[in-house]
């Protein structure tokens, strides 16, 4: 704690300051009537605080005491008459055990249109574990809520918080600009379906920052439309490693480009980085990536393109994907793979992979040097590559 407290002081000197006067904050929760016994239904407060803040003329705050709150599904609707609005959060938000209550919707916490938000802190424990059981049963299951969802917006950032086993995505960003994701701690079980630990689509500069992710599926998903994302310092695993796709759902689609993945550590996941695509026609695109400095810890598939992608083989087989992919690079990728392919470039004989560049890569399976495949794929290996490259 005295670490901690050393730390915020050094670099979130205001933070701290908030944080230890709740009288700085304009919008108390607890105030407002929220009951920080995980149990009360504090979902009317918070409305009230964001009611409050969202039309106040002037920058404001939010805070939440600590404490734990239950909250049903909740809207922060945008625009707002102020573009400065800080939110901290030093209690946890405890969704529903009752799967139910909001897994018929989008998201459990919404925001939506707004423009200058900052989130700091917090636990949203999105008591998901009921849902995944359903799942995983013969019965009929609402699809899940995300967590934390931001639509339509821009200048957000979210920092320091946890998200803990969210029913669906734990956190979304759909349709923004410049958001920013910092120190942000995503857990879920290895075994939970659907629990992407950061989903991003149809969006621009978007960072994310020193994060740890494990979840029973990808760290982060990159989905169509994403254009200028920057990840750095990321440990991910348990999950499914940092996906671009599934594209090439839909015939129209948005491409994705300048996509920067740098600093990572993989540790035991499904895949590292890969990119996914449905065998299926489409207008998709997929230009100029970067991974980078990137730790390969016993990971099943460490580097992946898949276009060839037909989970239970409908609507795709026979059928090439239209989405063309050029300009990867993927710059001193070290560690082991846990399956002897740790290289695979399953391209679209239609729309063949270019301009792939491997340099430094060295991946290995039970200390000996793994092996590569390639199809459809055109590109250059420079530095030392093993497994040797099949470009
Ligand atoms: C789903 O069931 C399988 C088989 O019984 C089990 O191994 C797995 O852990 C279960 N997953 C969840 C999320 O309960
Ligand atoms: C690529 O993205 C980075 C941020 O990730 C941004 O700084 C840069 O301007 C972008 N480049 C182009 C050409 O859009």
């Amino acid at each position: 704690m005295t670490i901690l407290r050393g730390f915020l002081l050094l670099f979130f000197p205001f933070v701290f300051l908030y944080s230890s006067s709740a009288i700085a904050f304009s919008n108390n929760v607890v105030d407002l009537g929220a009951k920080p016994d995980g149990k009360s239904d504090s979902t009317k407060a918070f409305e009230t605080a964001w009611a409050n803040a969202c039309g106040s003329t002037r920058p404001t705050s939010i805070y939440v005491p600590p404490g734990r709150y239950y909250l049903r599904s909740l809207t922060f609707n945008g625009p707002c008459k102020n573009n400065a609005i800080f939110i901290r959060i030093d209690g946890t938000l405890v969704a529903p055990s009752d799967y139910r209550v909001i897994g018929n919707s989008a998201a459990w916490i919404l925001f939506r249109r707004v423009d200058g938000v900052t989130i700091s802190g917090g636990v949203f424990d999105g008591k998901g574990s009921g849902l995944w059981a359903c799942k995983n049963s013969t019965r009929t299951c609402p699809s899940g809520a995300t967590t934390i969802e931001i639509s339509n917006s821009k200048n957000v950032v979210l920092s320091a918080l946890t998200s803990l086993n969210s029913q669906m995505f734990h956190i979304v960003v759909n349709g923004c600009q410049n958001i920013k994701m910092k120190g942000l701690v995503v857990l879920a079980s290895g075994n939970s379906p659907n629990t992407d630990g950061i989903h991003v689509q149809l969006s621009s500069d978007v960072t994310i920052l020193n994060s740890k992710i494990g979840t029973g599926d990808d760290c982060i998903s990159i989905g169509p439309g994403t254009s200028s994302l920057w990840v750095e310092n990321i440990v991910c695993g348990p999950g499914h490693g940092i996906s671009i796709g599934s594209l090439a759902k839909d015939l129209e689609e948005a491409g994705v480009q300048n996509v920067t993945i740098k600093k990572a550590l993989f540790s035991r996941t499904q895949n590292g980085v890969r990119i996914k695509a449905w065998g299926r026609p489409s207008n998709g695109f997929v230009k100029n990536i970067l991974f980078q400095h990137i730790v390969m810890d016993n990971v099943q598939n460490p580097i992946v393109i898949d276009q060839n992608y037909c989970p239970s083989h409908k609507d795709c087989p026979g059928q090439a994907s239209g989405v063309k992919i050029s300009g990867v690079t993927y710059q001193d990728i070290h560690g082991t793979s846990a399956t002897q392919i740790a290289v695979k470039f399953d391209c679209s004989p239609t729309n063949p992979c270019s301009g792939i560049k491997m340099e430094d890569v060295q991946l290995s399976y039970k200390d000996q040097i793994a092996g590569a495949t390639c199809r459809h794929v055109g590109g250059t290996a420079t530095g030392r590559v093993e497994p040797s490259s099949c470009l």
